[in-house]
């Protein structure tokens, strides 16, 4: 019995969680499978009435579960980054969970491509450091010190920057870092997970020819650990990985690639596989607590209205499964979803004339249909 933690969270978060859940109930009606599930109310209504983003009792309670499954959060009513930075990004930091896996697979026809090429991209987008780290502030002629404090699991850093500019003017900075045994561990991660594929490769994205100090270090790493694992490097700066996405997916296995640009990359690969309804993904901690969620946001615009694809949420349970020991499970629901494109039984992002609901029902009853 594995128990998991629900997190519905905000706007189409809720709708398609509760598909999800319904799909995850019907694996296990059909197999060995078997969870409880304890919802938690967190995001931006609770934010609104108390104040609270990510408690510590939310954290100690999260703790004892096996599984996070995930919506999203987001609220025009919140200033962006409070909800984000104090929830989200404050999961996977407390729970260190470094791997961000982000599958892009050629859903056909679902390909926006001239060519109807099959890829099957697997972006390990690293998920603690980087310029996700909030180390951020203001400095200016009446406050030339900034203090930036950062707390991960595996370290705590204080930096104090003593600033003068010539001019008096303000300036405000956010601040890239890596730690060599933050880049080691992700390293690691990724070559291991090309051994497992089978993938001859990684690519690593970078900025190296601008950001040269943050991902010089990165690459240099990264190139040890190639020598180590026997397994080539590959390097792609990241405008002309966004290029090559378009051009030539195929040519890609097992990308690696820094938080902010991955945040980007997977969202242009959550649309070559149909658009962002379709992009599962889980953030990792081998061995620890890990989460599962769809890679889109809250979608205030269509939030209510039962538009929301919520597929994506479907093949992040599929992911949730594989990572708990239940692959064929999991494979059960990427079928269910392969039947649900091939009898257009979609939402409207994707040409269909389903409701969020509906579209859970035709999965839901495709997986209890499956003999095992
Ligand atoms: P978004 O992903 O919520 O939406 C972008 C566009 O894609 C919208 O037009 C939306 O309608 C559409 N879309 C997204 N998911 C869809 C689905 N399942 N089915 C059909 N259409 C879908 O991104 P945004 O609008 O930039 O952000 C909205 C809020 O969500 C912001 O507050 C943002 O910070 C937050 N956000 C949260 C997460 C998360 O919780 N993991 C991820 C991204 C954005
Ligand atoms: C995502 C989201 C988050 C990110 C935001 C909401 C903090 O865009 O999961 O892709 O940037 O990682
Ligand atoms: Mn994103």
């Amino acid at each position: 019995m594995k128990h998991l933690a629900i997190i519905p969270g905000d706007g189409i978060g809720k709708e398609v969680i509760s598909v999800g859940t319904d799909v995850l109930e019907a694996a296990a009606q059909i197999s060995s499978f078997d969870f409880d599930g304890e919802i938690f109310d967190i995001g931006s209504d609770r934010y609104l009435e108390t104040g609270e983003l990510l408690t510590d009792e939310d954290v100690s309670e999260l703790r004892k579960k096996d599984a996070v499954y995930f919506g999203a959060i987001g609220d025009p009513r919140i200033k962006p980054g409070v909800l984000e930075q104090g929830i989200l990004l404050r999961m996977r930091a407390v729970f260190d969970q470094y791997i961000n896996l982000r599958p892009v697979t050629s859903w056909f026809p679902l390909v926006p491509l001239k060519r109807e090429v099959p890829f099957d991209i697997h972006f390990l987008r690293e998920n603690t450091e980087d310029f996700y780290m909030g180390a951020g502030g203001t400095f200016g002629a009446s406050s030339p010190e900034a203090k930036v404090k950062i707390e991960r699991e595996m370290y705590k850093l204080d930096i104090k920057l003593d600033a003068r500019s010539s001019n008096g003017d303000d300036f405000a900075f956010e601040i890239g870092l890596l730690s060599r045994k933050g880049v080691e561990r992700f390293a690691d991660y990724a070559f291991r997970y090309a051994e497992a594929r089978g993938d001859k490769k990684v690519t690593l994205v970078d900025k190296a020819n601008v950001c040269t100090h943050i991902y010089g270090f990165q690459r240099s790493v990264f190139e040890a650990k190639s020598k180590e694992y026997g397994i080539d490097l590959e390097y792609m700066f990241v405008d002309a990985m966004a290029m090559a996405m378009i051009v030539r997916p195929e040519t890609f296995g097992t990308v690696a690639v820094p938080n902010l640009f991955g945040d980007i990359l997977t969202d242009l690969g959550a649309q070559l596989q149909g658009g962002l309804g379709m992009g599962g993904s889980g953030n990792i901690n081998p061995g620890g607590l890990s989460m599962f969620e769809p890679i889109h946001g809250s979608a205030p615009d269509i939030a209510g209205q039962g538009k929301a694809n919520p597929i994506a949420a479907v093949l992040a349970a599929q992911m949730l499964l594989n990572e708990m020991g239940y692959p064929d499970e999991g494979d059960i629901l990427r079928n269910a979803v392969r039947h649900c494109l091939d009898a257009h039984m979609t939402t409207p992002d994707l040409g269909g004339k389903l409701r969020t609901e509906e579209v859970g029902k035709e999965i839901c009853s495709f997986i209890l249909n499956t003999k095992r």
